[in-house]
């Protein structure tokens, strides 16, 4: 059975050291998230995964990693200090603060509230009679009013002195913009080419919440493609297939994947089209990433409030224009948690016994092979260290080795953290018990399937190298 609730997921990532509350020992700071030994691994294992799928294995991608603070004036020519606003809405009676189209989408799952103007949101809380899902007072919020998304902090050090009003990027997007003279000069690229960066974007959200999925801060994925104008839905198209496709490779569950394209109204103020590519919560269909025609709207705007000149010339007929872009963008942190959701499973043993298994794709599992002596005995536990130290020289892959316990809890920990082969050392393995292994053999314990078989040590390597991939 698969995660039926989100509080599954979010005991066993504390009870195994995915995702910790943040700032735990001092009560915790809300809606902020630590991720453990474990869940750090996951993060990073997807991040490479996507750098090498779409940087390093591509000509035509190149990777910038660029400063959180910019300059306000970035801020202000992308259009997110006047348009980056979410509508929020106040209940009078317990003073809990919302975002207005939530409350409508969460009552009226079929409707999109996304992008309405805070008149048209207040209309329809009221004459829909939404109550405050806090303490179900009717009729009692405040007008919806505007809230800006960036996060404001201020730069300088000098206390009580001068510091400046500066935000912390809301996307990683525009450091790509601001650099694409830098990088078109620097790396002679010709389009279409793409610009990609990761990294932690800030946003002041009204309703955090569901774990991981909508935090204040988190990590981001993105690139930005340039292409000629009349090339936009080609590679709009394309995209949209490398994202989903990608996804596949992740192994995530396709029944659960659907793309939605976004309305007039929720168009982001840069955006001539945009699709979400959506996942199936048990918290209902939420966007995971998001696919953009951002046209030329931030190169011109960059280039009209800087004064550089950010136009492409064509190397063969010497045109110049500004290129207009398609932005692939993938939430990492929050596609963490639907990696967590769908690799979670609930199951029944032939033995009557209840496993919980994390049935992680091999390429993702923060360890992709144990290696567990039987017992602790000082000869098993030698042979299981030289297996270790044999993989570990030959193979690039994340082991962990384990004594601790008895070899059924072991077993059930690496299924708790979707560790896809356990290798077992026992006695019949150094020649001492020849109902147990063959000698110089090991048992190879399948995380899915739970077959387990005899295979000679030197086979291990090249097993285990296919297995993993
Ligand atoms: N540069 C475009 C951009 O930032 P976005 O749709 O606002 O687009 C991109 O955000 C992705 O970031 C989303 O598809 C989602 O996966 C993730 N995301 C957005 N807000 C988030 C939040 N508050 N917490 C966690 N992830 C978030």
């Amino acid at each position: 059975m698969a995660a039926t609730s989100l509080d599954q997921i979010v005991s066993l990532s504390k009870r195994r050291g995915f995702v910790f509350p943040g700032s735990e020992i001092y009560g915790g700071l809300a809606n902020s998230w630590d991720f453990g030994p474990l869940g750090a691994v996951l993060k990073e294992n997807i991040r490479n995964f996507w750098l090498k799928r779409f940087i390093y294995k591509r000509q035509d991608m190149v990777m910038i990693d660029a400063a959180i603070m910019m300059n306000p004036k970035v801020w202000e020519a992308s259009g997110h200090v006047a348009n980056f606003n979410d509508a929020m809405i106040d209940c009078k009676e317990c003073k809990a603060r919302f975002r207005a189209d939530h409350l409508i989408e969460e009552k009226f799952p079929e409707m999109k509230a996304d992008g309405l103007l805070p008149k048209e949101l207040t209309a329809i809380i009221s004459e829909k009679k939404i109550a405050c899902p806090r303490c179900g007072a009717k009729g009692k919020f405040t007008e919806a009013r505007t809230f800006n998304l960036l996060f404001r902090t201020s730069f300088g050090a000098i206390e009580g002195g001068e510091s400046r009003d500066i935000y912390l990027r809301g996307e990683i997007a525009q450091a790509m913009f601001v650099n694409f003279k830098n990088v078109l000069t620097t790396t002679r690229k010709r389009l279409p080419f793409g610009i990609a960066s990761t990294g932690k974007a800030f946003r002041n959200e009204i309703t955090p919440g569901n774990f991981i999925f909508r935090t204040l801060e988190f990590d981001l994925m993105e690139f930005e493609y340039f292409i000629r104008e009349g090339d936009w839905e080609q590679y709009f198209d394309f995209w949209l297939k490398e994202q989903q496709k990608w996804l596949n490779d992740l192994g995530v569950d396709a029944k659960k994947l659907r793309v939605r394209q976004h309305t007039e109204d929720e168009l982001s103020h840069y955006s001539k089209r945009t699709v979400d590519v959506e996942y199936e919560t048990p918290f209902g269909w939420k966007e995971l990433f998001g696919l953009a025609y951002r046209t030329d709207f931030d190169l011109k705007n960059h280039m009209e409030q800087s004064g550089e000149d950010l136009q492409y010339t064509d190397p063969d007929t010497n045109e110049k224009f500004i290129p207009h872009v398609i932005e692939p963008t993938f939430g990492l942190s929050r596609l963490t948690l639907v990696i967590l959701l769908d690799a979670y499973h609930e199951e029944k043993l032939d033995n009557g016994e209840d496993r919980i298994v994390m049935k992680f794709h091999p390429r993702l599992a923060p360890v992709q092979v144990a290696i567990l002596p039987l017992s602790k005995d000082e000869r098993l536990v030698k042979k299981a260290q030289e297996v270790y130290e044999l993989l570990n020289t030959n193979l690039d892959l994340r082991l962990d080795f384990d004594v601790t316990g008895s070899i059924g809890k072991r077993y059930r920990r690496q299924d708790e953290i979707g560790t896809p082969t356990c290798i077992t050392v026992d006695f019949g393995t150094i020649g001492d018990d020849d109902k147990q292994c063959k000698k110089d053999h090991v048992t190879v314990r399948d995380r899915d399937s739970l077959k387990q078989e005899e295979i000679p040590i030197s086979r291990l390597s090249s097993l285990l190298e296919t297995r993993s991939a």
